[in-house]
């Protein structure tokens, strides 16, 4: 049920459709190149039958009790975890990351569809006291409409689980185009969604080519809502498009995380903590530390253990068990992060653990370097793979000016036993998301989200079925 082979069609008002008339898109394993299967290449006319789709669901299932909804994606949460074997082992074939993540994130997945199938119950409205007599004044929340979501292939599964989770128990219908490289995983949602009860066209995937399908959303003006993961690039991109029909959107963009030991810090909780903010899914997370800033009293001593810890990692095929390190999603991917690292070294930056070593596949071993400086690009692009950049600091001061020399604000992370030092620090970092001594930040109940060119809008969290509704006003006169 969860395979490439069964899972070869787009998803529209309930219905599995290959349109076999249209052009295929192949998609591949990272890890060996295999071909896996192939999706239709659906253009703007089979998404506008979406968005028609989704507009007539959008009448009933609006309509639906808080109830309902919520038992509708508690079940699709307990299919999604009964699946958890059959969807992590799609999900790596497809993306590569080692099993285990995989399976971390099908679990993630469903604690969305958990998470919102309570929230949903929740979307109290307000009744404010009024300033005159014989009036009321009553705030209800409701469903924004059909949404369009466009979801990025690092996270296939959980990408679109917040997202769709949320807006489904909002009330709203959604239109999903999964990455080209990820749609399996995309897909198996759909199916879990069927197998869950949802009705016909409450949640449709249109695979494809990014390009007429984005357009064809951006230019409806029966989409009501956006809600996109990817690039700072593709995020203003499509913040353009969406001008004209006046889109609320979320944007969840690109980020370039800090990861700051201070002086005081436990080092091997440090150390631990940052296998996890750097190596998860090759380094390929928006809220992966991006550079590593270190007090210069336990510069060399932390970057040794780091070191120690990182040659130690299994890189290869994600779909083994031991495997800690999958590939890269794509030899442009690739490309990317070694023309950073060799940017960084042709500037003065000196590799301390690893090697300038690029094989023909797509591995990649950990790479540390110290050293690093702000000319160097990799101080303000994502790496997106498994480098560690590291640089010092002299005072805590410098550490908080170094953490906010970047447009982006995502997530940051900061290590120190003193309580004092962790809140200062946590206020004053420019970023929507702050781990104090763990990395590990992730979870439905909090908000997930960026400031600056991160983006803006949250996900997760009593917060992110709000960016599914909107507020009515209705003012009663009882005189
Ligand atoms: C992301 O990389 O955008 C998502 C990471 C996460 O949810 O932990």
């Amino acid at each position: 049920m969860f395979t490439p082979h069964s899972l070869g069609a787009a998803f529209i008002n309930g219905t599995w459709e290959s349109f076999p008339d249209l052009p295929r898109l192949s998609v591949d394993n990272p890890f060996n190149s295999s071909v896996l299967g192939a999706v239709p290449n659906c253009d703007s006319k089979i998404t506008e039958r979406a968005i028609e789709v989704s507009a007539n669901a959008f009448r009933s299932w609006q309509a639906t009790t808080v109830l309902e909804r919520s038992t509708l994606l508690k079940r699709a949460a307990s299919l999604l975890r009964e699946h958890e074997a059959a969807l992590a082992s799609l999900l790596t074939l497809e993306q590569g990351k080692p099993i285990s993540q995989a399976k971390g994130e099908i679990q993630y997945g469903a604690s969305y569809f958990e998470w919102f199938a309570e929230e949903t119950r929740r979307t109290y409205g307000d009744v404010i006291p009024s300033p005159s007599p014989g009036r009321r004044i009553m705030v209800l929340k409701e469903p924004i409409g059909v949404c369009a979501a466009i979801t990025p292939w690092n996270f296939p599964h959980a990408m679109i689980a917040r997202k769709a989770a949320a807006a489904l128990a909002a009330g709203c219908t959604i239109i999903v185009k999964p990455a080209s490289e990820t749609p399996f995983s995309a897909l198996a949602i759909a199916k879990v969604c069927e197998l869950a009860g949802l009705p016909p066209g409450v949640i449709n995937i249109v695979t494809g080519d990014p390009e007429p399908i984005a357009k064809a959303l951006m230019a409806s003006s029966t989409v009501r809502k956006l809600t996109f993961t990817g690039s700072t690039g593709v995020g203003k991109l499509l913040m353009r498009q969406s001008a004209d029909t006046l889109k609320r959107l979320t944007l969840e963009l690109g980020g370039n995380a800090p990861f700051i030991v201070f002086a005081d810090a436990d080092l091997d909780l440090a150390a631990k903590d940052f296998l996890h903010a750097k190596y998860r899914n090759a380094g390929q997370t928006c809220i992966c530390a991006n550079r590593v800033l270190l007090h210069s009293a336990i510069a060399d001593q932390f970057i040794d253990k780091i070191a120690s810890l990182s040659e130690q990692l299994k890189v290869g095929d994600g779909s083994l068990s031991g495997t800690d390190i999958g590939p890269l999603i794509s030899s442009d991917a690739k490309e990317k992060v070694w023309g950073l690292l060799n940017d960084a070294i042709s500037k003065g930056a000196r590799i301390r653990s690893g090697k300038l070593e690029n094989s023909s596949d797509l591995l990649m071993k950990p790479v540390i370097i110290d050293k690093v400086t702000k000319e160097m690009r990799l101080w303000e692009e994502e790496i997106f793979g498994p480098v560690a950049a590291c640089a010092e600091f002299q005072s805590d001061e410098e550490a908080i000016k170094l953490a906010n020399d970047s447009q982006h604000g995502l997530a940051a992370y900061l290590f120190t036993r003193d309580l004092s030092l962790a809140h200062r620090a946590a206020e004053r970092l420019e970023y929507g998301m702050v781990g104090i001594n763990s990395s590990s930040i992730s979870l439905a109940e909090a908000p997930f989200g960026g400031v600056k060119q991160s983006g803006f809008g949250r996900e997760g969290s009593r917060y992110g079925i709000e960016e599914y509704l909107s507020i009515k006003y209705v003012s009663i006169n009882l005189n």
